[in-house]
């Protein structure tokens, strides 16, 4: 284990990646973890992240110096250097050029942590402070033009500091240093793999669990498919999955999850029919917010209601993976849509544990881990879908009618963006069906129909994004399919807009 302490910088998520990466399993923990704790979880490195405060502040986020004499590496990163420097006498002050932005480092390359690396290389600065002195005992390993001091060691007592951050793809060895640390100085065995953590949980479950029964919502996404297979593995039959088909997925997307998980996995899978239900309760319902929480507190009835016929269970599953667990701890900040996750069922049903085999995981490893359980590559693969599904991509009130319009136009998208082979590059896409009509022809005739609206974004967290530069020639080619082959459409637009000031879902 090696923890990642989190002084509150944006890319801590990103260092504990690529810890996990280098096949060192790592775990984000708060800056105020008490000694005791890291003593008794004996890690084999501490990394300090970055984070936004100044040492020299009143208040500002600080650990106890006694870390430095556990004998156990630390890797202070760009606040966490300074952190460094400071608990332990050096000083840090503001730096009279403030650097931001791809920097030239030169580099002391009889350092561990720049062993085998080259003298002078690329690296992300983002500091207004600086090392102004270092601390006894210290040795200056790095700088730069601007900054005398862009790293700083003292190698007998294993601490490290680094002044940019290695774990942003723009420093060019960043991820060599990483690897320097956990393996030259940390000792690492590079022993977290995929195949052993999968593994591992499954005989982990077989123990909790033993002969009691487990409970899942299936939705068809990638967490809960993999979280309900693990558990399918370890301990078969006793689990049930409960797929809820809303009317509100993807062209045949019910049939597809039915066909993997009825056939190809030992558990139970029960597939509950309501779209009925579902078009009935939004029928005539425009406001989006309304929307969602008519098809979020419906799908929790629908669950309830076949949770009730199994009976009392012991567990029931959930997805949660290790972003939500690292983000939950974190300030709430102003709810623009109201999530809905298929996971997060609590409060309703009679269970009495929670189990959550994905807790530790981050997305791509839970898609390792599905691979690695035979999962198919397509689910594996698959992109994210919202919870309320098609009911947020038609704006206004919704058909059955308009569902299948989306359905159609959005299956056809899909097919071409894989055809042209884009689908592994674009981050999301989709069709949505607007609520305007408008006047065309066709055949002589004049049509009064609906327009379609396509959106593909990159994005690399989903709190923002941009608009993806599509090849006119697929836009062109997925228009003339979608008004030919969809009934009811007469224009389809490009979403050109990114997330602000758009979100990336039209409701
Ligand atoms: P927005 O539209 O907020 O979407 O820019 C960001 C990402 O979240 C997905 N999304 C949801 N996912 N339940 C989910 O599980 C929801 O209610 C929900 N709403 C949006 C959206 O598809 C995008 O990936």
């Amino acid at each position: 284990l090696v923890i990642v302490l989190d002084f509150g910088g944006q890319y801590n998520q990103l260092i504990a990646r690529r810890v996990r990466e280098c096949n060192v399993y790592c775990e984000v923990m708060s800056y105020d973890t008490s000694l005791e704790k890291i003593k008794e979880l004996d890690p084999k490195g501490i990394i300090f992240t970055g984070g936004p405060a100044s040492v020299y502040e009143d208040g500002s986020p600080k650990c106890d110096k006694e870390i430095f004499e556990l004998g156990i590496p630390v890797l202070g990163i760009c606040y966490g250097s300074q952190l460094m420097s400071h608990l332990l006498g050096g000083e840090v002050s503001k730096a009279p050029v403030r650097e931001y932005g791809k920097t030239e480092v030169t580099f002391d390359t009889t350092s561990k942590l720049f062993q085998d690396l080259s003298e002078t290389s690329i690296c992300w600065m983002s500091h207004t402070d600086f090392i102004s002195e270092i601390p006894e005992g210290f040795r200056i390993t790095g700088r730069t033009d601007s900054c005398p001091v862009a790293a700083l060691e003292k190698a007998d007592q294993k601490l490290y500091a680094v002044q940019f951050h290695p774990e942003v793809v723009h420093t060019q060895e960043g991820t060599q240093m990483i690897s320097n640390f956990l393996y030259n100085i940390c000792e690492c065995t590079g022993d977290w793999k995929m195949d052993s953590f999968v593994e591992d949980s499954i005989k982990a479950i077989k123990e909790k669990v033993g002969d009691k029964k487990v409970l899942c919502a299936l939705s068809g996404g990638v967490d809960s498919s993999v979280a309900a297979v693990m558990i399918a593995k370890a301990i078969g039959k006793q689990l049930t999955c409960i797929f809820v088909d809303h009317g509100l997925l993807r062209k045949n997307e019910g049939d597809e999850v039915e066909a993997i998980f009825s056939n190809q996995f030992d558990l139970n899978f029960i597939r509950v029919n309501v779209q009925e239900r579902f078009y009935a309760k939004l029928a005539g319902v425009s406001d989006p917010e309304t929307k969602r929480k008519i098809v979020g507190e419906e799908f929790i009835r629908v669950f309830e209601e076949e949770a009730k016929k199994i009976g009392v269970v012991d567990y029931l599953v959930q997805g949660t993976i290790y972003p939500d667990v690292i983000e939950s701890g974190l300030g709430k900040s102003a709810v623009i849509k109201s999530h809905h996750n298929v996971g997060g069922l609590p409060d309703y049903v009679d269970f009495k544990e929670i189990i959550e085999p994905l807790r530790d995981l981050f997305k791509d490893e839970v898609r390792k881990a599905g691979l690695e359980l035979g999962i198919p590559e397509n689910l594996v693969f698959r992109q994210p879908f919202p919870g309320p599904g098609l009911a947020i991509r038609i704006i206004g009130d919704i058909t059955p009618e308009k569902v299948q319009i989306i359905q159609d136009a959005d299956a056809i998208y899909r097919e071409e963006i894989a055809k042209a082979g884009l689908d592994k590059t674009i981050g999301q896409y989709f069709a949505a069906l607007t609520n305007m009509r408008s006047v065309g022809v066709m055949g002589d005739e004049r049509t009064y129909d609906y327009a379609v609206a396509l959106r593909a974004v990159n994005t690399s967290d989903f709190m923002t994004a941009e608009s993806a530069d599509l090849p006119w020639e697929v836009l062109g080619i997925v228009t003339s399919r979608i008004v030919n082959e969809v009934k009811g459409v007469n224009r389809v637009f490009y979403d050109c807009t990114g997330k602000p000031p758009a979100t990336i879902e039209f409701e």
